[in-house]
């Protein structure tokens, strides 16, 4: 089998295994006691923070632990929702369920959610920026790397805009933190949403970046022995943390601007593949073809009359051809719900069915792309017979 699904999950990066399991081995005992025991759990807990904050070129204070994106997304916008007015919250329209799911339930607590809208390529029209954050706009939610059309969103320029008129933003990096990891000095965003299993990290653990400024009008989820200084109760994961920590050190620093950077690294290896398949003219590319998450190919699948050919069914063409991948989203548990993005980018009903995602990770070398182009060939043509 060849691994084609980075998006959905990443294996584990060399060395985080070991880390991990030389911490349970060695702090293993509650970080909040008082005894020895819990001194090395507390140290082992704030060494892995310390390194991630070093990554980030953040303070310490910064970096608050979660169960994983899903959770740190509730958490920056039920916190900050919940210690101001409501008013308007923007979200985009091509936004993760979780972003989407959590605006819903403010929109039932008096809340106005509008969505940004998109165009074919899934980009948010700019030309709405003036209106949508005018008053009363107070938060802004918007994705910075788009997992289903990996479409990369102008994220500094929308977070420069809201930081002029006084909005918060929070941004949901999930997909964008294991392409570089960019510098929070840098980036005018107030809060970052990701995921330690995107990243080659363990699954159950993921950060949400705070800043000084607002951490204390963040009010947390859970509530119970204030861990993390009082935004997130229950006893910490430190065998969780030092993996996340181990698989971040090992991603590239990047500045912010060129994370959608082309013809090098991951992005080569991508176009490659993408040039090699899009021969076959049953086969286009879907979301922005430049501006894109580099290690991201969307495939919208038709057959020889045009007539668009089911995503699902080619996924499990592929899996018995030896080639993981997924169709559209692999977030949503399996379901073969209409997909909310491609819907957002205007795409025909028939042909929301028919996308299909393949990300790229550091297992794929060059040789491979061969016999990924003939695997996938072969799955093509299984799905068109079946
Ligand atoms: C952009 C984006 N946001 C959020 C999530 C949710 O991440 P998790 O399931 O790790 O909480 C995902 C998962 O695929 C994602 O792609």
């Amino acid at each position: 089998m060849i691994y084609l699904d980075a998006c959905a999950t990443a294996p584990l990066r060399p060395g985080v295994l070991h880390r991990m399991i030389a911490t349970q081995d060695q702090a293993w005992g509650n970080p909040s006691s008082l005894h020895g025991f819990g001194l090395k759990a507390s140290e082992a807990l704030e060494r892995a923070r310390f390194q991630i904050a070093e990554q980030l070129r953040s303070d310490v204070q910064d970096v608050v632990f979660t169960s994983g994106a899903t959770e740190s997304i509730h958490l920056a916008l039920h916190g900050m929702a919940s210690s101001v007015e409501p008013g308007r919250l923007v979200i985009s329209s091509v936004e993760h369920p979780a972003v989407s799911g959590c605006a819903n339930q403010l929109a039932k607590s008096g809340w106005d959610v509008s969505e940004w809208p998109v165009d074919q390529l899934g980009r948010i029209r700019l030309e709405c920026l003036d209106e949508l954050l005018s008053p009363p706009t107070r938060i802004v939610s918007l994705v910075w790397g788009q997992g289903e059309v990996g479409t990369i969103q102008p994220l500094l320029a929308v977070a420069e805009a809201c930081s002029q008129r006084g909005i918060l933003i929070h941004t949901d990096a999930t997909q964008v933190l294991s392409q570089g990891v960019p510098s929070w000095v840098q980036l005018s965003v107030d809060l970052l949403s990701a995921s330690a299993h995107k990243c080659g990290g363990p699954r159950g653990i993921g950060l949400l970046m705070t800043r000084d400024r607002n951490r204390s009008a963040l009010n947390p989820l859970l509530s119970g022995g204030g861990q993390e200084a009082g935004l997130r109760s229950g006893t910490e994961s430190v065998v969780l943390a030092a993996g996340m920590a181990e698989a971040l050190s090992q991603i590239e620093c990047c500045v912010p601007a060129d994370l959608a950077r082309s013809g090098h690294g991951i992005s080569a290896l991508r176009d490659d593949l993408r040039d090699r398949l899009i021969k076959d003219e049953r086969l286009t590319v879907c979301g922005d073809p430049e501006v894109r998450l580099p290690h991201h190919l969307s495939l919208l699948v038709s057959d020889h009359d045009g007539t668009p050919v089911s995503g699902r069914r080619l996924v499990r063409s592929l899996d018995a051809c030896g080639l993981a991948v997924s169709s559209g989203s692999a977030c949503s548990s399996g379901k073969d719900s209409d997909s909310a993005v491609l819907t957002a980018m205007a795409l025909p009903k028939a042909m929301r069915r028919s996308s299909i995602r393949i990300s790229l990770g550091d297992w794929i070398e060059h040789k491979d792309l061969d016999v990924i182009v003939e695997r996938f060939q072969a799955g093509l043509e299984q799905a068109l017979c079946s």
